[in-house]
């Protein structure tokens, strides 16, 4: 028997060295790779198992905290940092160099199932890489945790992991090269020691690495958050300053220092004294070339600038030759810059005045211009650095992304500040959508998938997130509001507007609205957020003058006139031109990070929840009090009782049956029945119990990860088998193939046709296959109709819709009188109301569009006509379809006198008319004109009566068909005899211009049975109306004038 040797490696993973063969030495363990790299699950778990639990749902007390913590000291000890719980992972910052990052590790985790290997950041790299290859989704991965808990760092090993292990042109090794140079020059510039992390991130980083279709690295883009500026001119006690200044001091060369006028020694920098610990000096400069960010000496101008900052700042300036050094470097007038930096610009009754600033005033001045030169060249070396790491190949446009995010953590100092405030709120929106995502969505999914489930409770802290960002009411908000009022505003008005509006609030307290007890540990300048990581207190000094982040006028003058390339695209001359006021810091960053929200959900994440195991950066060290604090702001315990109640792993149907089917005789090699049926059959066949899964409505839910790897391990024997079977079948094929086919030439030619009626036959059937799926789908999609969108039944709607749409297409209404529409199906109702709604406007708009002048004045007294007598008068209807005239008497048919009589008054509209006698009612034939101003009636060549129209009290006519109508006037106008009795053949017509003429439209009465008329004197007139078969008018016995018309319409 040979000898099994057991070796433990620094993961805390067993590797069984293979025999000679790469055979297996125990029936329970298997040797995957020849290399001897992995290794056999089972056993490994087993051993790791000695050492806590690896995935913390195996714990047996999973809802006891001091069990939880217990497995990570134990874990720890052994310097097992890393723990699952189910798919997120839990990394302790060791503090030490590890050696678990060897390309040896990389290999192990290389291809490989998430449970199979012991826990590492690069089964999660893998498993994200793997997941974007075959769902072709994209991807993220969330690193959070305190500041100096390992963000940074997990982040840097993922990309290691991807630069080492994915596939790699020439081409692309460049790309890879670059996104791991792009690291060193960001933390450069970016990072800063401070009390908690030596290399703090000072800016929020998320990059996106871009993957063609062969999964190789082909590009990258950085989006940045936030930079922490006023860091450039402000340090706390024992902090430092960005990395780059020392090591450029430090570690630069004596040619570029002296090119640049700077001394060897920070001591010579004010903004550089705090904290003087010895860099190491990074070559900077090189990296930046070979990222082909710049070639020239502009490369080291943005921290060479700051170097001089710290150097003047009196009121006037003292050193010349540093401000000359300084002037140069901004490429900027020397005399300019001095007075830039000494006066300020205010503008006076309408002229501009210099007024010279103090001591303190020119000091803020010059920290302002350090702070905006250093936060633009920062901005600008982002984007420099995207340009480098763009995906340029046009030909595949088409790629995968897996973005990562490793922003600032949680911080809490003795002062706490405005940005403290951005970075806590930044961590708390992080928070967030981690309940979105893991927590709630868990939860809702076993609710969808109809998994009975007992809600676990966690803190939700939504709440919070709304105090600092809501609209109108949210921290922001009102500190946007100090910021911008007229007035005294001051961060104490700013204090106060927030006791005021958001006092009552549960997660904020200040001095004064505090307890006893807290009050004595909170300054009156303080306000406390009960964040969901603990309680800060932040001193509201200088929260108003960080977030209007705003450059005195006369500076931002002189650095748009730079003359230095970089400064120029740092500095738009047309800020100085844009009136409106630019977004403050917090209201910049809100929408910042709700757009970084927005990426991230759109894609699938991976969680990294990293814990820092105590505050003084020592290795080794575990402080319980410090990580219990953790666990429990990150919401760890939570998470596990959520995994734990639910279920290691869950897959849809589809892709559970797909993978496994070959293990169970029934489901292999199709199955033709009902998935879930499918999966039932298999899993029972696999000798499943109850308790260990369940089937939801498109899901199989496993509970335990053990199960899995079982299932796992028998279809890796499977494979085996399988594959020994189709070597053997292949070997025996092949040699009576080449024995009948190449032996005997002359079946040559039938071998050829044979193969090639096998291809069309294949074609044909796959065809055959194609449309009975099709019809399949139809036919589903069909039955399934009125359910909710579902798998079974999208391509029916989709299908539906679609018909419906081309449907429509050709047979849209043709003209506005066209109020046919075909029937939509009921997903697309709304759509199709509006659709209709719009092609109605349309053709309504080009009808409109084409009327003439004179169609349209013909339509507006239609209007007007249909407005008096629509479903009031018998004989409207016969006149609809009569286009109204101008007139209907021509100069020539008027008596020239009656014209010469009417002067230079223009006569709009003339008709003839018959008149009744007021008494005898006798017909006469008249002409009516009207001009302007009045309506007259001619006999001949006499004007017989005038009616200005102020004097027309109103115009009555019958409902029936007659021609008949009433002029009324007033009975006391001794000018006129009484009212007149018309009539006309184009009734309609004539009342409408009458109407129109003498602005009466709301002066027509329409009469039914009779009208009554004034003769004169008092004395009145009755005409009776009756409908008839013909018209008649005459007087009547009873002395009235009797008219009867036809009826023409039944009403
Ligand atoms: N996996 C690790 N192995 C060894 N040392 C580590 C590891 N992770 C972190 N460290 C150590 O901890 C330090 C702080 O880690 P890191 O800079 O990643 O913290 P961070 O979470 O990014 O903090 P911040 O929010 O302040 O940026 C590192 O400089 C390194 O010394
Ligand atoms: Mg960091």
């Amino acid at each position: 028997m040979m000898e099994l040797k057991i070796q433990l490696i620094p993961t805390g993973e067993i590797i069984l060295p293979p025999g000679k063969n790469g055979e297996n030495f125990c029936h329970n363990c298997k040797v995957v790779a020849s290399d001897g790299v992995r290794a056999m699950m089972e056993s490994a778990l087993t051993a790791r198992d000695r050492v806590g639990v690896q995935d913390f749902v195996l714990l047996e007390n999973y809802t006891s905290e001091a069990a939880f913590i217990e497995n990570l000291r134990k874990r720890f000890k052994e310097n097992l940092i890393y723990t699952y719980i189910g798919s997120v992972l839990v990394s302790v910052n060791p503090y030490k160099d590890l050696e678990i990052y060897t390309k040896n590790h990389m290999e192990r985790y290389r291809g490989v199932n998430f449970y199979e290997v012991s826990p590492h950041i690069y089964a999660v790299a893998d498993n994200s890489y793997r997941s974007m290859r075959t769902e072709g989704k994209d991807q993220c991965i969330l690193i959070s945790g305190e500041s100096g808990a390992g963000k940074t760092e997990a982040s840097k090993k993922i990309l290691q992991y991807y630069a080492i292990t994915c596939p790699a042109s020439e081409q692309v090794q460049t790309v890879k090269d670059r996104l791991l140079q792009s690291n060193p020059v960001l933390e450069a510039f970016g990072n800063a020691k401070t009390l908690r992390n030596d290399n703090s991130s000072r800016f929020g980083k998320y990059m996106d690495i871009q993957f063609d279709f062969k999964g190789a690295p082909v590009g990258g883009h950085i989006i940045n958050y936030l930079l922490e500026k006023s860091r450039v001119v402000h340090q706390n006690h024992g902090e430092r300053n960005f990395h780059i200044f020392y090591q450029l001091i430090e570690g630069g060369e004596e040619d570029l220092l002296r090119r640049l006028g700077l001394e060897r020694s920070p001591l010579q920098y004010q903004y550089l004294v705090k904290c003087l610990i010895r860099s190491v000096f990074i070559n900077c400069i090189y990296v930046i070339k070979a990222l082909r960010i710049s070639d020239s000496h502009n490369s080291y101008f943005p921290f060479s600038v700051f170097c001089y900052g710290g150097e003047e700042g009196s009121a006037c300036i003292t050193s010349d030759t540093q401000i000359k050094y300084l002037a140069r470097l901004l490429g900027v007038n020397g005399s300019v810059l001095t007075e830039a930096l000494t006066h300020k610009k205010i503008i006076a009754k309408g002229e501009e005045l210099m007024s010279p600033l103090n001591l303190e005033q020119a000091s803020s001045a010059r920290d302002a211009l350090s702070k905006a030169v250093y936060g633009r060249t920062f901005t600008w070396l982002v984007n420099k650095i995207n340009a480098s790491l763009a995906y340029t190949d046009d030909s595949h446009k088409h790629y995968s992304v897996i973005g990562l995010l490793d922003i600032y953590g949680f911080e809490v100092f003795q002062h706490n500040s405005f940005e403290q405030f951005c970075i806590n709120y930044c961590n708390e929106k992080l928070q967030q959508l981690f309940i979105e995502l893991t927590l709630k969505s868990e939860q809702e999914e076993y609710e969808a998938e109809g998994i009975t489930w007992e809600p676990v409770q966690y803190f939700n802290n939504k709440i919070i997130c709304d105090l600092v960002e809501e609209k109108f009411k949210g921290i922001i908000s009102i500190l946007d509001e100090e910021c911008l009022r007229p007035g005294d505003a001051s961060d104490f008005t700013f204090l106060e507007k927030l006791e005021d509006t958001v006092g009552g609030h549960p997660h904020f307290v200040t001095h004064k609205l505090a307890d006893g007890k807290t009050r004595k540990v909170m300054g009156r300048e303080e306000f406390r957020l009960l964040h969901y990581a603990g309680e800060v207190n932040y001193n509201v000094n200088g929260f108003l003058d960080k977030n209007n982040d705003l450059l005195f006028r006369n500076l931002k003058e002189v650095m748009v006139m730079s003359e230095n390339n970089i400064l120029t695209q740092c500095f738009d001359r047309e800020e100085l031109s844009d009136k409106k006021r630019p977004d403050t810091a917090a209201t910049q960053f809100k929408a910042s990070l709700a757009k970084l929200m927005e990426i991230l959900m759109s894609k699938e994440p991976s969680y990294v929840r990293c814990i820092k195991p105590n505050d003084s950066k020592q290795a080794g060290r575990f402080d319980e009090v410090l990580i219990r604090h953790q666990v429990k702001y990150l919401g760890l315990m939570e998470n596990l009782r959520v995994r734990r109640a639910g279920f290691a792993y869950r897959r849809r149907y589809e892709v559970f049956l797909q993978r496994y089917k070959s293990l169970c005789p029934d489901t292999w090699p199709n199955w033709q029945g009902k998935l879930a049926d499918g999966v039932s059959t298999l899993v029972k066949h696999l000798g499943y119990k109850p308790e260990e899964y369940k089937l939801g409505r498109s899901k199989i839910f496993i509970r335990f990860p053990k199960t899995l790897f079982a299932t796992e391990d028998a279809l890796e024997t499977r494979k085996h088998s399988l594959a020994t079977k189709l070597q053997a079948g292949w070997k025996g094929y092949s040699q009576k193939y080449v024995l009948s086919v190449f032996c005997l030439p002359s079946l040559a030619a039938i071998a050829v046709q044979a193969w090639w009626r096998g291809i069309l036959a294949k074609r044909r059937a796959q065809r055959r296959r194609q449309a009975a799926n099709t019809i399949r789908r139809f036919v589903k999609g069909f039955i399934y109709r009125h359910k909710e969108r579902c798998p079974e039944n999208e391509y029916f709607l989709d299908y539906v819709r679609y018909s419906f749409l081309m449907n429509l297409r050709r047979n849209l209404p043709k003209n506005v009188l066209d109020k046919s529409w075909p029937t939509p199906p009921a997903a697309l109702k709304e759509a199709s109301e509006h659709l209709r709604k719009l092609c109605m406007q349309n053709m309504v708009w080009s009808y409109c569009k084409k009327i003439s002048p004179e169609w349209k004045h013909q339509m507006e007294q239609k209007m007007i006509a249909s407005e008096l007598f629509k479903d009031k008068k018998d004989n409207y209807p016969q006149s609809v379809p009569k286009l109204f005239v101008s007139t209907r008497l021509n100069g020539e048919d008027i008596n020239p006198k009656v014209l010469q009589a009417l002067g230079s008054e223009k006569m709009k509209y003339a008709v003839p008319v018959t008149k009744y006698d007021r008494k005898g009612y006798k017909p006469r034939p008249r002409q009516l004109l009207l001009t302007g101003s009045s309506a007259i009636i001619a006999e001949e060549g006499k004007l017989k009566q005038r009616i200005d129209y102020g004097a027309l009290k109103g115009i009555s006519v019958s409902s029936l068909s007659d021609g008949l109508f009433v002029l009324h006037v007033p009975s006391d106008d001794n000018k006129q005899k009484g009212d007149v009795v018309l009539q006309s053949d184009h009734v309609i017509e004539t009342l409408t211009k009458i109407a129109i003429c003498a602005e009466k439209i709301n002066n027509i009465n329409i009469n039914q049975g009779s009208i009554k008329f004034t003769v004169g004197q008092g004395k009145e007139g009755i005409i009776d109306f009756t409908p008839g078969s013909e018209l008649l008018v005459a007087k009547a016995k009873n002395g009235h004038l009797s008219v009867t018309a036809p009826r023409l319409n039944s009403r």
